[in-house]
This record gives C-alpha cells, structure tokens and sequence, in this order.
C-alpha cells in the first residue's frame, strides 16, 4: 500500500540523520570521518571527540533503529510494536533495514555513513529484547577483555544469529535476518578484520581519557 511504501522511505529518512557528522560538525566543528577509523559512528565518535559526543551519538544512533522499526507501530498500520514486539512482522524488519541501509548511505551525508552497530542494535531491541540483551552482555565482554569495538559488533552481531537460532523462540524470517545481519556486519567492518589480524585495530582505553 502506499502507507507502507512511505512508511519504508521514512524509515530510510530516519536512519539517514548522520548523527556523528552533524554533531561533531555543530559542535566541534570536526566531520569525524576525516579522522580516526574515518567511520561516522558513535565508535569513532568516542575516539575523536570523546563521550561527551559519543555517548548522544550512540543514543540516538539505537533510537533511530528502534524509532524506524516500529513505525509501522506508531503510525497505527500494525498492532504490534514498542520493545520486544514479538511476534514481529516482515515488516517491521523491512523498516529496521531500511533505517540501517540509511545510516550506512545517508541521503543526507553523501552516502557516506556508518557500520550500522548502533541502529541494528535499536532494531533487535524492537524485535527481540532478549537476543538485545544477550548481545550487549557479549559485546560488553568482548570490550572488556580485548578492548576492540569492532571485535565486539561482530561477536555480538554472532551471538544475535546463535540466540535466535537455538536460544529464544524464533520464526524463520528472524533467522534469516539474523544471518543476513551477520552477513553485512562482516561486509562493514571489512578493513577492522583486516587490521584485527594484522593487529594494527584500534584498541579502547577503558579507564583513561583519550586525545584524538
Ligand atoms: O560500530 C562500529 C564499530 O564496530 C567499529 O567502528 O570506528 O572502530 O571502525 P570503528
């Protein structure tokens, strides 16, 4: 229907608000893809200009993946929605996706956008509270043990995959997306992998304050 076709590009328009460019932009003055991993995420948001931006950019980054996929919810087209709204529709995976595939080639940032850790953790918190939180105690983990965020994503995104498979009761388009998920967190962080085993990544100082 034409609601669910401009429900789709809204949520498209959503993910697109390159949050880590117009805050680093508005308030520092600084595009973050020039520096640092070059990525326009929350990440390198961190490692640039430190959590006083990193932390709104990931908030808002996961709103917009939580806002997007449930907006087939708040528009009144479907009944299910809010946090963990299963029995999920292909619906309102399709609107998930297409507030990730903004963030990854926002219309409003040259297509030049982030990895989509963020919005897809907003999606899966819409969808699946559970596999959401099994995902953040793994990434969290990784973080602390190895230090690298891109080492955590993938993993998370994994434990995402394996949770839905053989955890939590799933229908098969869940797990579908769950592999398709995998599948574009391993496209996207292509050159972290590259530098995760040449061992050049980037490793998070934890404790410390860090400069550029
Ligand atoms: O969320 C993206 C993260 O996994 C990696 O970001 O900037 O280290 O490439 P970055």
């Amino acid at each position: 229907t034409p609601y669910s076709i401009s429900a789709l590009i809204l949520a498209y328009l959503c993910g697109s608000i390159p949050t880590a460019v117009w805050i680093g932009m508005a308030f520092y003055g600084v595009d973050v893809r020039e520096y640092g991993s070059g990525n326009a995420g929350a990440t390198n948001t961190f490692r640039v200009l430190g959590k006083k931006a990193g932390i709104p950019v990931m908030l808002l980054d996961i709103l917009k993946g939580f806002t997007a996929t449930n907006l087939a919810f708040f528009i009144g087209v479907t009944t299910t929605g809010g946090v963990n709204s299963i029995p999920y529709t292909n619906y309102e995976l399709a609107l998930g996706i297409a507030a990730v595939m903004g963030h990854l080639f926002p219309v409003f940032a040259g297509f030049r956008g982030g990895k989509g850790i963020a919005t897809l953790f907003g999606m899966v918190l819409a969808i699946h509270l559970h596999a959401a939180l099994l995902c953040v105690m793994v990434f969290i983990l990784v973080l602390l043990v190895f230090r690298y965020v891109s080492l955590g994503s993938i993993m998370a995104g994994f434990t995402y995959l394996l949770g839905v498979t053989f955890v939590f009761p799933s229908n098969r388009s869940v797990v579908i997306y769950g592999m398709c998920m995998c599948l574009l967190i391993l496209v996207t962080h292509q050159k972290n992998i590259e530098r995760l085993l040449k061992g050049t990544e980037s490793k998070v100082n934890l404790f410390k304050k860090k400069t550029a």
